[in-house]
């Protein structure tokens, strides 16, 4: 089936936050960003920019009735800065004003006076000087220190990982109206509605259930909505609860690059330890998470990169400690893999290394060590793996000997042009890693003309949520697709949602959309059976008939309905899902956190241009667990955008401050995503179809997040081309690898040991 929004997408119909008609009355809000990294507020002085014609009112902490605080797993995220910045662009006031060009003047005239305090970019240096957002944590397996004599070879290194700006389309923006007594309605471009309600209702002093935030769908999120959303809805919604005004902030792209967190930066280390016969044996890593000036997602980032720490492989003696860092850059915060990603680049860099050591390409490595059924990750769940099928099928479909000869014979003759090939295997666990998240809730609502009607807590923001959610309810009911509607996300339909993050928004809010529907298509057989004088197990739906005993009767969905009111049966019904079995002890850091694990593996062929640096993917082969897909046509599309969106970290993206914590790329001159001429030339998707039972809605399986990691094959092709051309070439395993750092790898110059 078709993605639903697919035809309005293209008729530029679909509703987005700016396609909200304007209300009459309407105010526009812009914050005033801090100018500095870190410094004492010293001055604020607001006088002239409120003489500024158009200025209806400007807003400072002094003006939050409830508490100033945003933060969501620590409080230490004001909404509006008191007596200290801590990262340029972090809002200090906000200007409401009658039109978007009177608040941007009215914010050149706001003055500051701030006393510069010392700034910290770097997340190294953060915890040198115990700056720190949580503890450390640790995860281990047997025993690294007893492990490590056991090693026949023994590689450490350093990795790093640039953070990523998430350059969704639509940018981030709210619009607030006032309702009766007091209540505030918001619509947000939000993954959280519900962090948006809980946050708005702590900063405004108001209980929850007078904050309606509704969500049509997003323009894109891939994690940078799950949390940082709230800031914008609740400065429009400080605004209309003083005001009692509707108040709309769309912020424009370079406000957003600049006052918004990325992707974590990570700066890890490594050790990694294989007996003769290429076993790992032990691993051990630490990783420098950049969190930025506060906390946000960053401690649940972290906790993923841990879980992620030894990617798809088995290694018995593991020992994995991370730092979430305080810096003085915007929050960082949620990207698409949730900290997996840097997680997994750190094992692969050292198994690169190690095989570059060895003299061996990595696959020999990677293909040893692919976790079985039964191994026990880190964290203490054993795994259900199919990381074997995916490697060997992707060696049988892509017939991958015949890539490496090619590689080797067009190496041999060609001096300009060098190819390099490099596997990605991947695994990535599905739940949100903090369990009591793992629950979602769905409203039915079945109308007198057979209309079926659907809220859930799932946010569409174009990866398809909502044509599942109408796939499950026409899968259950036996309809046609054009009989459901699936209606906004809503707080006040659908009440403590979790955000839609972690790839299980399908599954939670799937599961929890069958039960509903289950339900009420239990009432419906009751009455058919008693009409039919038969047992409840003779009648069935198919296709919107009744059969009884398996045959058609004159009865179909539409009388049944109608029946159905006239009888009294409830037509409506509220569903509430949470997936069983998952535990999680923070203290032993051992349990079951994963409802299961996605697995795939990807084969990546790159050449370069060793005159210029440049580079392009020739093809990405993939052989991807889909557990049964409900929909390929959706997933398809996920797999080829979350691949391309793991490229762009790898090779083009590069996000730079300076040392002041100023953005330098802070516009789309300065900071290069994959267009369509970036991408792969060839992208090829095995659908790797398994039988088995899981967890996951219709055995469809999560695929929002685990086709970015396939991206990260991407890195390691580009460099074993350098190695091609150069094989002493020394590349810091840091990402992403831009031209230049192509070039660097091939010409730049050995240090020089010994002279
Ligand atoms: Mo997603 S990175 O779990 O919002």
């Amino acid at each position: 089936m078709k993605n639903i929004d697919s035809f309005s997408h293209l008729r530029g119909e679909s509703i987005y936050l700016d396609d909200v008609p304007l209300v009459a009355g309407t105010l526009f809000a812009l914050a005033f960003g801090s100018p500095h990294a870190h410094g004492k507020i010293l001055n604020l002085d607001l006088s002239e920019a409120e003489k500024m014609p158009g200025v209806v009112r400007i807003f400072t902490y002094k003006d939050v009735p409830g508490e100033n605080q945003i933060g969501g797993i620590v409080p230490d995220e004001p909404l509006l800065a008191e007596h200290h910045v801590h990262f340029q662009g972090m809002p200090v006031a906000l200007v409401v004003a009658e039109s978007v060009e009177e608040a941007r003047n009215a914010i050149k005239k706001i003055k500051i006076e701030i006393e510069p305090l010392h700034i910290i970019t770097d997340p190294r240096e953060a915890r040198a000087k115990g700056e720190l957002i949580v503890p450390p944590r640790t995860f281990t397996l047997g025993n690294v220190e007893n492990a490590w004599p056991l090693c026949a070879h023994i590689v450490e290194g350093v990795a790093e990982t640039n953070g990523q700006e998430h350059l969704y389309i639509e940018t981030q923006g709210a619009y607030s109206f006032p309702l009766e007594n007091g209540s505030i309605r918001i619509i947000s471009s939000t993954q959280g509605p519900t962090a948006v309600q809980r946050h708005a209702a702590i900063v405004l002093g108001i209980p929850m259930h007078m904050l309606e935030v509704d969500v049509t769908r997003l323009g894109g999120g891939f994690g940078g909505k799950e949390d940082q959303a709230s800031m914008w809805a609740i400065l429009c919604a400080l605004g209309t609860h003083h005001l009692r005004k509707p108040v709309k902030y769309s912020l424009d792209r370079m406000e957003d690059m600049r006052m918004t967190g990325k992707r974590n930066p990570y700066s890890s280390d490594f050790k990694i330890g294989l007996d003769k016969e290429l076993n790992i044996i032990a691993f051990e890593s630490t990783y420098h998470q950049n969190a930025g000036a506060a906390a946000d997602l960053s401690p649940a980032v972290l906790e993923r990169t841990l879980f992620h720490s030894t990617n798809t492989y088995f290694v018995p003696n593991v020992k994995a400690t991370a730092y979430s860092c305080r810096t003085n850059l915007p929050p960082n915060t949620a990207f698409r893999g949730f900290g997996g990603p840097q997680g997994m680049f750190v094992i692969e860099a050292a198994i690169h290394k190690a095989a570059s050591h060895l003299g061996i390409p990595a696959w020999e490595i990677q293909s040893k060590n692919l976790i079985q059924t039964g191994d026990e990750f880190p964290f203490g769940q054993k795994a259900e793996s199919e990381a074997s099928e995916c490697w060997v099928t992707a060696n049988q479909v892509f017939e991958t000997e015949k890539i490496q000869n090619g590689i080797e014979k067009f190496n041999a003759e060609s001096i300009r042009f060098k190819k390099g090939m490099a596997y990605m295997p991947i695994c990535f666990g599905i739940s949100f890693t903090k369990t009591p998240m793992n629950q979602a809730r769905a409203l039915v609502h079945v109308y007198t003309d057979g209309s079926i009607g659907i809220s859930t807590g799932a946010v569409e923001m174009g990866q398809g949520v909502n044509t599942k959610m109408l796939q499950v309810a026409a899968h259950v009911f036996s309809v046609e697709a054009n009989r459901i509607k699936i209606h906004t996300t809503n707080t006040f339909r659908i009440s403590n949602t979790s955000p839609s993050a972690a790839s299980a928004t399908a599954d939670l809010n799937g599961k929890a959309v069958e039960i509903a529907c289950n339900a009420i298509l239990k009432r419906l057989i009751q009455m058919a059976a008693e009409k039919y004088e038969v047992p409840e197990n003779e009648v069935s739906i198919e296709n919107e008939q009744v059969l009884i005993f398996g045959k058609p009767v004159n009865y179909n969905w539409s009388q049944l309905i109608q029946d159905g009111y006239l009888k009294r049966v409830a037509l409506s019904e509220h569903g509430h899902y949470a997936p069983p079995g998952l535990h999680y002890d923070p203290k032993t850091e051992k349990g079951h956190p994963f409802a299961y694990h996605v697995y795939g593996t990807s084969i990546t062929e790159v050449t370069i241009d060793c005159l210029r640096g440049t580079y392009v993917v020739d093809s990405v082969k993939i052989v991807h667990d889909f557990g049964m897909s409900m929909n390929v046509r959706i997933d398809r599309g996920q797999i080829e955008g979350g691949l391309v969106q793991g490229i762009g970290w790898m090779t083009l993206e590069e996000i730079v401050y300076d040392e002041t914590g100023r953005l330098r790329s802070n516009a789309l001159s300065t900071y290069k995503v994959p267009d369509i001429y970036s991408v792969p030339k060839e992208i090829d998707i095995h659908f790797l179809q398994t039988k088995k039972e899981n967890m996951a809605i219709l055995r469809s399986k999560a695929v929002g997040e685990p086709p970015l990691m396939y991206g990260i094959g991407t890195y390691f092709a580009l460099r074993n081309a350098i190695q091609a051309y150069r094989s002493d070439a020394e590349i810091p395993y840091s990402t992403p690898m831009t031209p230049e750092k192509v070039l660097m790898g091939l010409y730049g110059k050995k240090e020089v040991v010994n002279a």
